[in-house]
Parts: C-alpha cells; sequence; structure tokens
C-alpha cells in the first residue's frame, strides 16, 4: 500500500492528465499472448455455419479449418482449445466415440499440429459424445457414476495425447480424475503433455449458448450438473479443488465462467501462485456482444471485461472475442 498523502500533495488526477501518462501507470496490460481462441469443428459439415446464440462464432468443417487457422496465426495467438460437434448417430450412453483415435476431434488437432504453431488444448469429458449430454457415464438411478466415468475420461486423455494435443483438459469435474489421468500419460511417455484442469467450474447457466453450439443441450434437456459442477455459492470449495488437482499432477488450473467469478480468479492465484487460466464462457460473451449489437453498450466492453480477468490475476483467457480482440489489438 503506497502510503496515503493529504490533497493537495497528493492529488491523484495528475497521473490521469494525459494518455501517456496514463499508460505509463497502468498496473495491468492485455496482450494477445492472453487470449486463447476457442473453435468448434463439425462433423460433416462443408464450410462454414453461424451460431445463433454466439455472434461472430461459427462452427467450421475440416474442410474450412485451415482458412481460420491462417487467421488465428495472422493474428499472433498462441494457443486454440478445440470442441467437437458430434454426429448424433455417434451418440451413445457411454460416450464411446470419445476414444476413437480417429474421431472429428483427433483429426482436427492432427491437422492443426501439421499446419501451424499453435498450442492445441482439447476437452476431456463425455459430454458432446453422450446421447443423455452428461459429461461421465449414468448409472441405474440416472447418476453420473464417479469411478465408472474415470477409466473412459483416461482413455479420452490419452486418446487426445496421441492425436498432438499439447494440453489435455478435463472438464467433466469428477473426483480424481486428474490424478487418473496423470498416471496414465506418465506410463504411457506422454511427460510433456500438460494438464490444464477446470478446476473451479462452476454449474452454472452461463454456458446455454456453449450447449447449443456443440448441440448437448437438447440431449441434455432440463437435466442439470449440480451433482459434479460446483455450487455457484462456494468459494472455500473452489480453493479446496484447486489444491486437489495441483496435488495430482495439474500443470494449470482454471475458473470458470469468468466475469461473475473474479473473486474465485483472486484467490486462486493469490493461494497458490500457480499458472491460472480463466474462461469468459458463452453466456458472457453473448450477453455482452448482444448488447454491442444493439447499441446499448460500446465495443470497448469486451477489451474492458478481458482486463479485468488480468487485474483479477488470470494469466490467460479462453474467450471467443480472442480474434476480434487481437485484430484491434494489433492495430
Ligand atoms: C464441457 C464443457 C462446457 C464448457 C466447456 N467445456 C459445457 C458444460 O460443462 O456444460 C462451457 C464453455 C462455454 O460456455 O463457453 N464439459
Amino acid at each position: 500500500m503506497t502510503a496515503s498523502r493529504k490533497f493537495p500533495n497528493s492529488r491523484l488526477r495528475r497521473t490521469r492528465f494525459t494518455s501517456a501518462i496514463r499508460s505509463l501507470v497502468a498496473e495491468n496490460h492485455l496482450t494477445v499472448d492472453d487470449l486463447i481462441q476457442p473453435i468448434f469443428v463439425k462433423e460433416g459439415l462443408d464450410g462454414i455455419e453461424g451460431i445463433d446464440s454466439l455472434p461472430e462464432i461459427n462452427r467450421f468443417g475440416l474442410n474450412a479449418l485451415d482458412d481460420e487457422i491462417a487467421r488465428i496465426q495472422e493474428n499472433k495467438i498462441k494457443a486454440v482449445a478445440i470442441f467437437p460437434v458430434i454426429d448424433p448417430v455417434k451418440k451413445d450412453d457411454r460416450g464411446t466415440e470419445s476414444t476413437n483415435e480417429n474421431n472429428l476431434v483427433c483429426e482436427a488437432i492432427r491437422q492443426i499440429k501439421k499446419n501451424s504453431e499453435l498450442a492445441v488444448i482439447a476437452d476431456v469429458a463425455l459430454d458432446p459424445y453422450t446421447s443423455h449430454g452428461h459429461d461421465g457415464v449414468l448409472d441405474s438411478k440416472g447418476y453420473v457414476d464417479n469411478d465408472e466415468s474415470l477409466p473412459i475420461l483416461v482413455n479420452q486423455a490419452l486418446t487426445l495425447a496421441k492425436a498432438g494435443a499439447d494440453m489435455v483438459a478435463p472438464s467433466d469435474m469428477m473426483d480424481g480424475r486428474i490424478a487418473s489421468i496423470r498416471n496414465m500419460l506418465e506410463e504411457k511417455g506422454f511427460v510433456n503433455t500438460i494438464i490444464l484442469s477446470y478446476a473451479a467450474k462452476y454449474s452454472s447457466k452461463f454456458y446455454g449458448p456453449f450447449r447449443d453450439a456443440v448441440s448437448s443441450s437438447a440431449s441434455l434437456g432440463s437435466g442439470s450438473k449440480d451433482t459434479y459442477q460446483m455450487s455457484v455459492a462456494n468459494i472455500d470449495e473452489a480453493l479446496h479443488e484447486v489444491k486437489m488437482d495441483i496435488e495430482e499432477g495439474a500443470d494449470i488450473v482454471m475458473v470458470k465462467p469468468g466475469l461473475p467469478y473474479l473473486d474465485v480468479i483472486k484467490s486462486v492465484k493469490e493461494t497458490f501462485k500457480v499458472p491460472t487460466f480463466a474462461y469468459q464462457v458463452s453466456g458472457e460473451y453473448a450477453m455482452l456482444k448482444a448488447a454491442i449489437q444493439n447499441g446499448w453498450l460500446s465495443e470497448e466492453v469486451m477489451m474492458e471485461s478481458l482486463l479485468s480477468f488480468k487485474r483479477a490475476g488470470a494469466d490467460c483467457i479462453l474467450t471467443y472475442a480472442a480474434n476480434q480482440i487481437a485484430e484491434t489489438l494489433n492495430k
């Protein structure tokens, strides 16, 4: 804390007097190195298609992916997070397609790694692949069975690592998944595959547009993820989750959603001092974009929102606005 001096010795407006001086005293910055672009790839799609609830974001067929990758590289973004939209006929109650070495996401990973220097992040969770839209498998009562889900998630992570993913990102919130995945990766020689754990992932209604984008909302119906994702009311529990994931072998931890959870980002970063990412999720992006498109808010709110993540302590942000913001930053 700086010593407080009395007016007029201290006039805080002095350092706000010109734009140059404001830049000199800026405590936080947003750069393209802070941004990760999520990408939706869709099976059997020729070209691209829009997503109603995610303005300016598209689903890409594999034949349209190279152009998007070129754009991201041109914007000097360093990483992408890839999410698959699976052919409904391939979905079943165990998410079997998730461990197919030639599935859509593995093809996309190989294609991106072949054509670019980008780091590729791939989610570990069964929801794009299950007929019921849950992240794990169900027991006879419809409860997501933790220990039955683990081996499938471990195999999924291994499949992604084999395909060339730089980071596997468990977003399923099963207990013990980080240790199980880490053990398998070590055993199979993937010693440098990073585990980016969605450690503090809340059971949030802000994921709505994402579930539309990967068409898991129809499968999930009125079902909720409250028995595995965290309660919106809790923060001590978030620290507990993060602590366990670090001890189990996570390299990077993530808080999700972002803007309504800046307190969580700050606590996690201050407590553990490990690389901490935040996800500006689909609903956050959608609400800002909708207001911008209506002329109710100016475009700068996106930058303001992302800079607030940096102020809270995030090292990096997954945001649908990555390309758009990079294009502004690079001007
Ligand atoms: C899958 C997953 C979800 C998101 C990322 N990975 C949705 C969910 O948990 O239902 C949400 C991302 C977003 O809303 O942008 N487990």
